[in-house]
């Protein structure tokens, strides 16, 4: 069971997922400390979570920030990196600075946020990054972001290993979720569900034993079972999804 007490660290919590996640991670009596960039985002978050919250700007790009962060607050007992952006696009239309910065926040900034929270979780502590269920199958239109999502997974699964015992690695693999990031979808997104509804499967999940929380099994499933098909086969589906 988990403590109620904990201190959680949520980086990207001002917004979507990490917000909802830290509403709900505070009502259980956990103290949280969301980051993200903007800090007009961070305070109303934080006056809306109530006293149980507290925030501080810090860039996942910029250690120096997601250090002083780290050392203000901590130690934790949860560390959750749900910071990322999206920007889908055809790839020979990408604007290739924001597709540089999706590598560099969605990818670099896990791996900063990955070190850096390491360092400052106590023993046994819980580390979680946030892969996708784009990652389990790269899709047309969706190649940077699901390629840095493909990268995540990998990092998470090498850190599982390597950072055990004394940190508990953990992989989230949510579908679809309303939330400013998927509002820039123009398509019809299957299994689309509320970021309060997430939050509260991601909650249960890292309270139990499993490395990958993938959900919803509608979704999860299908892009499984695609990715182990042979490939002529599966680019042959795939491709009725090229816009
Ligand atoms: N929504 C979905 O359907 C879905 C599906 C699968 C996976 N995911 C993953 O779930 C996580 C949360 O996504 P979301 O949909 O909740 O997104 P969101 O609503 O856009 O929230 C993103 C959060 O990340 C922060 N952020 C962005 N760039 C940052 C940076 N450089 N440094 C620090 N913080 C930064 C944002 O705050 P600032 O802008 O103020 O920095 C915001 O708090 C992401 O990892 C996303 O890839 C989402």
């Amino acid at each position: 069971m988990a403590r109620r007490d904990e201190k959680i660290w949520i980086i990207g919590g001002s917004s979507g997922i990490g917000l909802a996640l830290a509403e709900a991670y505070a009502r259980r009596g956990a103290h949280v400390l969301i980051s993200g960039r903007k800090a007009e985002a961070l305070d109303e978050a934080v006056v809306n979570i109530g006293a149980n919250a507290t925030g501080a700007v810090a860039d996942v790009v910029d250690l120096e920030s997601l250090n002083a962060a780290a050392k203000a607050h901590g130690p934790f007992d949860r560390v959750i990196n749900a910071a990322a952006i999206y920007d889908p696009s055809p790839v020979l239309k990408a604007d290739q600075k924001k597709a540089e910065a999706i590598y560099e926040v969605n990818l670099v900034g896990s791996f900063n946020a990955a070190r850096v929270g390491a360092s400052h979780l106590r023993k046994g502590g819980q580390l979680a990054l946030f892969g996708s269920a784009a990652a389990i199958f790269g899709l047309p239109q969706g190649q940077v972001y699901s390629s840095t999502k493909a990268a995540i997974v990998n990092l998470a699964q090498s850190l599982r290993v390597e950072l055990a015992p004394e940190v508990d690695v953990r992989l989230i693999t949510p579908g679809f979720v309303k939330t400013p990031l998927t509002d820039m979808n123009n398509f019809q997104m299957p299994g689309i569900m509320e970021p309060e509804e997430a939050a509260r499967r991601i909650i249960a999940g890292l309270d139990g034993k499993a490395f990958d929380i993938a959900f919803p099994r509608r979704l999860i499933w299908p892009l499984r079972l695609l990715s182990a098909l042979p490939k002529p086969l599966a680019f042959a589906l795939t491709s009725r999804l090229k816009q």
